[in-house]
């Protein structure tokens, strides 16, 4: 038997019938509804938060007393459940804490700590504060979120399964803003969920072959499903063969030491009425093994990770599509698995990029930046007004920011547009300079038109900023480097729970929402490729 039929043998598990919820927006009151838990707000007080007077009107003089006993403050992640059929018509009362500004974050975290906690209830109502667009969208979207469990991979059905019936309680719930804020949640909520489910996938059964497959799978369900009329989303897959035809020489170095071939995939979204032309470029690395420049083994356990770039692209621009945001948008993932084996290439080797530049390899290990270089200068070719790219870059801007913020470079106006959309979609992001001297280090080659990489370790990230620059024809263009929040080595928190986080996706999603609403920063005409700190 071959690695394929083990493979095969391997394979996800569909065979359970996935626990589905279907979804309900009311304005029904939390203290009278049936549901079998309902889940209320605790602020600082401690008190229940907006969404649940009902609820501490029922109690009245007790609450008190209770939220005292089970040692109930408000603080955000805190849960308590309590026995409440004869208070209120809900058997359970779920509480959980808020923090002292229920803000649409602090009820996203919130809704996601709660949807683990009610994993056994047939039905759920939420009670959370979700009288704006904002709130309620953020409710449905950490319920989701907070609730997410990736199963493919067990060899039998979890014990619990999730509740048949969610309602989420809005004394705002027939505003039609209201229902579509959460009706936009639900799609989102669905990108951030395809991201950490190919992110999970473990690498031997998404390579870049099959990522391709399933991105043009999924291409063709949201398709499928869209209204007649609507603009689709057009997926092109360029295999080994085209990519060496075309002197896709990057991807082509970077995928040469596996097994399976490496992949670029474009996907382009054009609406009638589109406002603009967004590029849009992700580093798809299936896994990062480092090649030749190998990785110590503790480095090496997460790199299945290496891919969420892509992924968050590619779910970017299925959820344009689904959203009808009247923005062109053309996308451009590069798919490739970092191995080692004879035909790998080595420090050493110069590689033409895609459009003729040389690089010279000093580390197998800075792969991504080969990879994106030559969706980069296709992405130029599409002659967008403004290019993002997403990726997990590097270690260094893990090592600067920690692991839950992206660091985000390229021209300011750009950058600062980035930063914004980071901010719409409750993902954290800081501004990183490409320093004046980083143009000397990769013009630092003596036989190629740059290096790939230098030794000195200082500034890493940003030097990479500065390499991935040269491929961006003078475009106004960002780059979030996302290594760090990608990944969550620990356990849930909020809406997040271990492993694959799906971040970035919604920030590229409410980038592309500004763009086509034509938000569009004044200085972006005039200083693309304007960068920051000089050289001191
Ligand atoms: N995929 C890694 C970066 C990474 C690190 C992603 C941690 C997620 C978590 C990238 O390809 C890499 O290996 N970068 C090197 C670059 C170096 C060789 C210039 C790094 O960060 O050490
Ligand atoms: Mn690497
Ligand atoms: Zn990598």
């Amino acid at each position: 038997m071959g690695p394929t039929s083990l493979l095969a043998r391997c394979a996800p598990n569909d065979g359970y019938p996935a626990a589905v919820t279907t979804y309900a927006l009311r304005s029904a009151s939390p203290a009278k509804t049936r549901a079998e838990a309902v889940v209320v707000g605790v602020v600082p007080g401690p008190a229940l938060a907006p969404g649940a007077e009902d609820v501490a009107a029922a109690y009245g003089r007790k609450l008190r007393g209770l939220l005292s006993t089970l040692e109930v403050t408000g603080k955000p992640g805190e849960i308590a459940k309590v026995p409440s059929k004869d208070v209120i018509g809900s058997p359970l009362l779920v509480l959980v804490g808020l923090g002292a500004d229920p803000t649409p974050a602090a009820v996203r975290r919130a809704a996601g700590a709660a949807a683990r906690a009610v994993t056994n209830a047939a039905s759920v109502a939420l009670a959370l504060p979700a009288d704006t667009p904002e709130l309620a969208a953020a409710a449905i979207e950490g319920y989701r979120l907070g609730g997410y469990t990736f199963t493919s991979f067990r060899s039998a059905p979890a014990e619990s399964a999730a509740p048949a019936e969610l309602v989420l309680l809005s004394p705002a719930a027939r505003r039609k803003e209201v229902v579509a804020a959460v009706e936009e949640a639900q799609v989102i909520a669905d990108a951030v969920i395809g991201v950490r489910d190919w992110v999970n996938t473990p690498p031997a059964h998404l390579t870049p072959p099959t990522f391709a497959e399933e991105i043009t799978a999924a291409a063709k369900a949201v398709n499928k499903a869209l209204g007649k009329g609507a603009a689709k989303v057009e997926v092109s897959v360029l295999d080994e063969e085209e990519l060496a035809a075309l002197g896709c020489g990057g991807t082509l170095a970077v995928g040469g030491g596996s097994a399976a071939p490496p992949r670029i995939v474009e996907l382009r979204y054009r609406p009638a009425d589109a406002n603009g032309h967004v590029a849009l470029v992700g580093k798809g690395i299936t896994y990062d093994s480092g090649g030749l420049s190998i990785k110590p083994a503790t480095s090496m356990t997460s790199m299945k990770e290496d891919m969420a770039g892509a992924a968050g692209v590619v779910q970017a621009v299925l959820t344009a599509a689904r959203l009808g945001l009247p923005v062109q948008v053309s996308a451009f993932v590069g798919l490739a698995e970092n191995m080692v084996s004879g035909s790998s290439y080595r420090p050493g080797d110069v590689v033409t990029i895609y459009g003729g530049t040389t690089v010279e390899i000093a580390n197998t290990d800075a792969e991504g930046r080969l990879v994106l270089a030559d969706c980069l200068v296709r992405a130029a070719e599409a002659e967008p007004d403004v290019v993002v790219d997403i990726a997990t870059l590097t270690g260094h801007m893990v090592l600067a920011l920690g692991e839950k913020l992206a660091g985000v470079l390229g021209d300011d106006a750009t950058v600062a547009e980035v930063l914004a959309a980071g901010e719409a979609a409750g993902e954290d992001a800081w501004p990183m300079p490409i320093p004046e001297f980083m143009e000397t280090r990769i013009h630092s080659s003596t036989i190629a038109d740059l290096s790939q990489h230098d030794w000195i370790r200082w500034g890493g990230g940003l030097f990479a900023a500065a390499f991935l620059r040269e491929f961006t024809a003078g475009l106004p263009w960002a780059h979030l480097d996302i290594a760090g929040p990608t990944f969550n080595k620990g356990g849930a928190a909020g809406h997040l729970t271990a492993g694959a986080t799906g971040y970035g996706v919604t920030t590229l999603v409410e980038f592309l929402r500004a763009r086509s609403a034509g938000v569009v920063p004044e200085s972006v005409s005039g200083d693309a490729g304007a960068t920051t700190p000089a050289a001191s």
